[in-house]
């Protein structure tokens, strides 16, 4: 990450991703222990990957920036010490991120980036969350799933249709040749008058409609299989489309901001912009690799964090992990 860019944000010079997508399939979910395995097999040579892409050498690092909360406390454990003692044998300063805000700040990545203020519809695996953001640590939130996140609710459906971890991408395929009206599912908190989302029930309702539906539910290459998807996919979407809707409306502004693993879904995409085009707001995304856990985000958001003054990176190298660590008490 270039901290001074040619444009008002810093710029991304390099990234590099390794996915263990491959290896959880296997148990159809994230095993925390092979999971943090893996980090330390892979942050190393990752490193010395992006810097030679880059151009960089070690020496030419400013700030070394991690992810310091929330999720999984050895996975976390980590990223917090690799990168810390990197910056004790570089004398350079840490600073650790908020993931979530780095998912916030990952559409400052396009050429399209967005402006403050904005309204944030943050859609993750473990998180579904409407915020107000005024600015770098500015964070208001306005509403919060009570029981499962979008992604959940994606990613449980899929696993009871035989759909491999993790469902979303999975789900959204099998959904372009359904039939999103072929089975009536909840949705909801839709009417509830709050930002609210609850995707618990949707999920026990898709359960109870496989079960109806019979084998075909999880046979590969079923019609009803796919229109279950299609009525899932479809449930989902008119939530987080309708509760962003009444968000804007309430708060005024005219920008949304989407960002976190189902923001890469196109159905979701293709209703927000057709919602916002009638509510004449902007709507932004991040750029659809960015979209999923990734590096670049944590750079940015730690780049952002210091030219706004908000943070100072530290010369000490002591550190702790937050596994869960509310967004909206950042500063
Ligand atoms: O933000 P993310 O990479 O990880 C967390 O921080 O949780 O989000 C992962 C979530 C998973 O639930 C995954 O199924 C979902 O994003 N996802 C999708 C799509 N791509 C990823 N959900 C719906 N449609 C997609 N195309
Ligand atoms: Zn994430």
């Amino acid at each position: 990450m270039e901290t001074t860019g040619p444009g008002p944000w810093p710029r991304l010079l390099a990234h590099a991703l390794h996915s263990q997508i491959e290896m959880h399939q296997a148990y159809g979910g994230v095993v925390p222990e092979l999971a943090s395995r893996d980090h330390i097999r892979r942050v190393l040579p990752l490193t010395q990957q992006v810097l030679h892409t880059a151009g960089c050498r070690l020496s030419d690092v400013d700030v070394v920036a991690y992810t310091r909360g929330p999720g999984l406390a050895g996975a976390l454990l980590v990223g917090s010490g690799v990168a810390c003692a990197l910056a004790a044998a570089l004398g350079k300063p840490v600073l650790g991120v908020h993931h979530l805000e780095g998912h916030l700040l990952s559409p400052f990545l396009s050429a399209d980036a967005p402006q403050f203020p904005f309204v944030a519809l943050l859609v993750s695996g473990g998180h579904t969350q409407l915020m107000q953001v005024d600015g770098v640590g500015q964070y208001a939130l306005l509403g919060e799933t009570i029981d499962d996140a979008a992604g959940e609710a994606f990613d449980k459906s899929a696993k009871l249709m035989g759909v491999p971890y993790p469902g979303g991408a999975g789900m959204a395929k099998l959904a372009e040749g359904g039939d999103p009206a072929a089975y009536k599912l909840p949705r909801p908190l839709l009417h509830s008058g709050n930002f609210d989302f609850s995707f618990a029930g949707l999920k026990t309702a898709v359960l109870t409609q496989s079960q109806k539906i019979g084998p075909a539910a999880h046979t590969e290459g079923a019609t009803e299989r796919a229109d279950l998807a299609a009525s899932t996919q479809a449930a989902i979407v008119e939530v987080l489309v309708k509760k962003s809707m009444i968000a804007l409306k309430a708060t005024g502004l005219k920008r949304l901001v989407v960002a976190g693993g189902v923001g890469a879904n196109r159905e979701l995409r293709r209703q927000l912009n057709g919602a916002c085009d009638k509510a004449a707001v902007r709507v932004h995304y991040p750029e659809l690799h960015l979209c999923t856990d990734n590096g670049a985000m944590i750079a940015m958001a730690a780049a952002m964090r210091v030219n706004a003054g908000r943070e100072e990176p530290q010369a000490a190298y002591g550190f702790d992990v937050k596994p869960r660590w509310p967004l909206d008490s950042l500063v």
